[in-house]
């Protein structure tokens, strides 16, 4: 049973006390403070790469909440390029990773076994490698063997820490001139837009006011399935499926037009027998009508169609630069999904399946 007025009962640290223990909430009201220390990381230049070596790709190899900031990257370079970025998700490099790429591991905590097995593989492929974590053997390994290295600061949940994951990657390709945009404007344009984001969907501004509490909400009960209308925001659509799992410890499912278009959207038929609760939200961009029209109409249809067995919500990106309209959509998700935990009353930093299953790996050595 939704218990009523819980949004509106949490406004301060000590009310939100008991839903909230670890204080996840106070980690992503301090995101945008976050994301500017993390513009403003020192990088550690290694004197082991050679920075004479020309890249021609770059890999950016970790796992959950360290991998997703590899995600935003490759989609600035796809915006801004001129070289491609892979994420890597998986103990192994692929094969062709060579002295001419850059692999970038990201672990936040700089222990992760699949992060740490594939920088093995970089190393062997003398591949030119930079790490971003807050500490662990990473940390060791970097400082070790010379490699580039960001340290950003440790002790939360590396899900709340994507700020510290992922800008240090982008001044990092900055600095090795690997993108062809300036980021100073959009970097403040994205600040002023999370701390306006704060502002309006914070703790204390009442449900019907604040949309993120409002959406929670609706979404209670319901199984979250979520769009992106196209491109990058397939990226975000799975960090909100991802932060539903973590932090509010339920089923969700993500996927991007237009490839949905040519299956997943067949599932609607029968959908509602298999689970009766399904609830659909859209990410969409302001921009996207200019960019694609066509994307427009999809989304329309595919909405007109969902509609019959389904709910669907849409949130729309904010800002001008595409940086800025990323982070509006992942921050977001970040408020949804911690006040979507406190109405199921789950801890939202709790990670004990994850804990347990590391656990039982370590025991086999
Ligand atoms: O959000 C989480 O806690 C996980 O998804 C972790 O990010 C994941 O297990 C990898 O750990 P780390 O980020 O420390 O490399």
């Amino acid at each position: 049973m939704l218990e009523e007025n819980v949004l509106d009962s949490i406004a301060s640290a000590e009310q939100r006390a008991s839903r909230d223990p670890h204080g996840m909430l106070d980690l992503v009201l301090k995101f945008p403070a976050q994301c500017r220390e993390a513009a403003n990381i020192t990088w550690h230049y290694g004197v082991g790469a050679s920075e004479a070596v020309e890249i021609r790709r770059i890999v950016v190899t970790g796992l959950g909440g360290s991998a997703i900031g590899g995600d935003f990257l490759r989609c600035l370079a796809d915006e801004y390029g001129p070289i491609p970025v892979l994420v890597n998700r998986d103990y192994h490099l692929p094969h062709w990773v060579n002295r001419n790429t850059l692999v970038i591991a990201a672990s936040y905590s700089g222990n992760t076994e699949e992060t740490l097995q594939a920088i093995r593989d970089a190393s062997r492929a003398e591949a030119q490698i930079a790490v971003v974590t807050s500490g662990g053997k990473l940390a060791d390994i970097a400082k070790q063997a010379s490699y580039a290295y960001a340290l950003v600061p440790g002790g939360q949940p590396p899900r709340s820490a994507t700020g510290y994951m992922f800008f240090p990657q982008l001044t990092y390709l900055a600095h090795r001139s690997l993108l062809r945009h300036q980021f100073e404007h959009d970097i403040e344009e994205t600040l002023s837009i999370l701390e306006s984001l704060a502002k309006r969907l914070g703790p204390d501004v009442p449900t019907d006011q604040n949309p993120a509490k409002q959406l929670a909400r609706a979404l209670y009960g319901k199984i979250p399935v979520i769009y992106g209308s196209q491109g990058y925001r397939g990226v975000v659509a799975y960090r909100w499926k991802s932060q539903f799992n973590e932090n509010t410890k339920i089923a969700a499912f993500s996927n991007v037009l237009p490839e949905q278009n040519h299956n997943e959207i067949l599932a609607w038929v029968q959908a509602q027998k298999q689970a009766p609760n399904w609830a659909v939200i859209f990410l969409r961009d302001p921009n996207e009508r200019f960019e694609n029209p066509r994307i427009v109409r999809r989304v329309e249809v595919t909405t007109e169609l969902i509609r019959r067995v389904a709910p669907v919500y849409e949130v729309l990106a904010e800002g001008e630069s595409l940086l800025a309209r990323l982070f509006s959509l992942v921050y977001i998700a970040d408020f949804v999904s911690v006040y979507l935990a406190y109405l199921y009353g789950v801890c939202p930093t709790d990670i004990s399946y994850i804990d347990y299953l590391k656990a039982e790996l370590a025991k086999l050595g």
